[in-house]
């Protein structure tokens, strides 16, 4: 696998690949790779010759109060991952690079990214969009592939991909779980022993309310029930456990098409999402 730095060299390492025919898939991270990112790498094999991972700890994301000076960043460790999973190219640009000096433009979607993460943390789905638009622009992939753990940011892409007539292929992948359910994030690593065990409250308290709902519970209640479990079990504060249409994420006050739960709160210093399908009979 090759490492590169600069749009040129990256752009020719493309061609290079695409010299041969072949389909390309692109997998964007933030790096401090897991099992969840792994997914993503094994399901872009499956539908394309190359594979191409980018790690970019996109600053314009992060709020001015969040963990952008701590998020994890380990290259070395996970341009092997990459390596041994059959990444052909690993794009891996400095702040620098992907922002020179004068950079202007933000892309923003109306509508699925004002809810929800979007409300919590104002202008990270724009800071998202920006820069997955820059990464689609950069390597130009037939197929690009996002995971449904985090739900708001595939559906703000897959509607960006739309309105803006990309002609690429979104494609999301399950969400990937420990075996206590909790979903796989490069952020868990910063929870201490006990939190992590209070974390099995998140899936559990959404699986309780799913099933519930599937079976015809009302929602607000429902709603209201799994809060109040998340807070019994200690995160503070509950930033949202809402039901919303699976495709616009408008909120839902009863199951009457595709849906999709989904909840943020914070335990400790971390703050977890989750969410679920709950897909009316
Ligand atoms: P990051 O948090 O590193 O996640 C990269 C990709 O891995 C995202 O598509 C995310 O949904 C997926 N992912 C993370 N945990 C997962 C899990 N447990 N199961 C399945 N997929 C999982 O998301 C970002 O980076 C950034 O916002 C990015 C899209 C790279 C733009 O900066």
């Amino acid at each position: 696998m090759q490492t590169v730095r600069d749009v040129a060299a990256l752009r020719a390492a493309v061609a290079e690949l695409r010299s041969g025919g072949g389909r390309i898939a692109l997998v964007p991270t933030m790096g401090a790779l897991h099992a969840g990112h792994m997914a993503l790498v094994a399901e872009a094999r499956r539908r394309a010759e190359h594979v191409v991972a980018s790690i970019f700890v996109n600053p314009m994301q992060f709020g001015a109060n969040e963990d952008l000076s701590t998020y994890p960043r380990r290259e070395a460790s996970d341009a092997k991952m990459l390596d041994e999973a059959g990444c052909a190219l690993l794009w891996a640009p400095d702040a620098e690079t992907v922002y020179p000096g004068g950079f202007a433009t933000i892309v923003s979607v109306a509508g699925v990214s004002d809810g929800l993460d979007g409300a919590a943390r104002p202008g990270h789905f724009d800071g998202v969009a920006t820069v997955v638009l820059k990464l689609f622009n950069q390597v130009a992939p037939d197929v690009a592939l996002f995971g449904e753990k985090d739900f708001q940011q595939l559906a703000v892409i897959r509607r960006m991909a739309k309105d803006l007539d990309l002609g690429l292929e979104i494609v999301g992948v399950p969400t990937q779980r420990d075996a206590d359910g909790l979903a796989l994030s490069s952020r868990n690593a910063y929870l201490t022993e006990a939190e992590r065990k209070a974390a099995r409250a998140l899936p559990r308290a959404l699986g309780e309310a799913a099933g519930a709902i599937r079976r015809g519970g009302d929602v607000g209640e429902v709603l209201a029930a799994a809060r109040e479990k998340l807070v019994k079990a200690g995160f503070e504060p509950i930033d949202y456990v809402a039901l919303c249409d699976t495709g616009t994420l408008a909120p839902l006050e009863r199951l009457d098409r595709p849906a999709r739960l989904l909840a943020a709160a914070k335990l400790g210093m971390t703050r977890l999402i989750d969410n679920l399908a709950v897909d009316p009979a």
